[in-house]
């Protein structure tokens, strides 16, 4: 930085992202999942919601469908309405939160342009295993045989490095040639405010290098183009870095322990910093407001496409977490007896 003009660092950068940026993200990508990604795979966003901005308008024009499963980031709907296309919303598989294969192949109809999945998962924490991964690459390729043109994977992954003790986290685009991997800084190294991240395009995917340059095109239409320049350069340096995540996993197994002990249904997260226990009673909007008077704020799973359940977040400090407990249990044993 200290070595860098002025115009380096403040200026705009080129509208593909700065060149020795983007190959040290390639660079990385490849050293740590054994990709073969060059600088050409790769474009720089403000943020994981620009990333999925510019997925969405890369591969749909007006009318076509995008595949998202619930429960699913709420923002996705606007991303991709603005595009003309339209979010279908495949139900949940409430039993671990990987992917119910026959609704997934029930909604995988001919409008399908691309599929959206978010793995480690906000808000359920869960991570999709090699086997999702592979049945779902299985079905996309026999899919498109039978529409006769090309499906893509788009996977939104934040929480990539949001990973507990044991589990092993694939790397989507492996499984699939035609993934665009949308990522963000935010979460990995916790400076979500400086709003960067990236698009990168697996090399295996037809035309990928003019998807790329078709990005630096839809940055302007968009107008998230030239994410800071200052911020581009300053992410080389943490690239294979990540600040210090145990934090979220002693958060996770705190209140998983509490909360089953309470009687709370939970699939245990393997990753993020959420968990999505059921609600104890059907309507989980009624259940969080009741909470609001013990202090707790739950989001209530409808948000998620998923009724009945609740998000809790514990990226926060243990301390905080703790003091939690004690008004889970005076509100489940006020409210429900329990
Ligand atoms: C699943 C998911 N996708 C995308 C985003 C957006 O990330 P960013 O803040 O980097 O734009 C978030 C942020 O919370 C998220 O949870």
């Amino acid at each position: 930085m200290q070595e860098e003009g002025t115009a380096g660092l403040h200026g705009y950068s080129p509208s593909l992202g700065i060149d020795y940026v983007r190959e040290a993200i390639a660079d990385s990508l490849n050293r740590r999942f054994g990709m073969s990604y060059t600088k050409d795979h790769i474009f720089p966003t403000s943020g994981c919601a620009a990333a999925l901005t510019h997925a969405f308008h890369l591969v749909t024009v007006p009318g076509d469908t995008v595949l998202a499963f619930a429960p699913y980031f709420p923002e996705y709907h606007p991303y991709v309405d603005l595009t003309g296309a339209r979010l279908k919303v495949v139900p949940p598989d409430v039993k671990n939160f990987q992917v119910d294969f026959e609704k997934f192949e029930e909604a995988l109809t001919p409008d399908v342009m691309a599929i959206l999945v978010n793995t480690p998962n906000n808000p359920s924490g869960t991570v999709l295993t090699p086997e999702t991964l592979t049945a779902m690459a299985d079905i996309l390729k026999r899919k498109e045989k039978e529409f006769g043109h090309d499906i893509y994977l788009i996977s939104d992954e934040p929480y990539r490095e949001i990973v507990f003790e044991g589990v092993d986290a694939p790397y989507v685009a492996k499984y699939y040639d035609k993934t665009i991997t949308c990522y963000s800084f935010s979460k990995s190294v916790s400076l979500p405010g400086e709003r960067i991240g990236y698009v990168a395009i697996a090399p295996e995917c037809p035309e990928a290098e003019t998807m790329i340059q078709m990005c630096g095109q839809i940055s302007r239409g968009v107008g998230h183009n030239c994410p800071s320049s200052l911020i581009q350069r300053a992410v080389v340096s943490v690239l294979d870095m990540t600040s210090d995540l145990s934090v979220y996993e002693k958060n996770m197994n705190i209140l998983y322990k509490e909360l089953t002990g309470l009687g709370f249904s939970v699939v245990k997260p393997r990753g993020t910093f959420y968990m999505f226990p059921k609600a104890l009673e059907e309507d989980a909007k009624v259940f969080a407001r009741k909470a609001l008077k013990y202090d707790l704020l739950l989001v209530p799973g409808d948000t998620f496409e998923c009724p009945g359940y609740f998000r809790i977040a514990y990226c926060i400090d243990t301390e905080k977490v703790e003091r939690s407990l004690d008004a889970f249990r005076r509100f489940v044993k006020a409210e429900y007896g329990m």
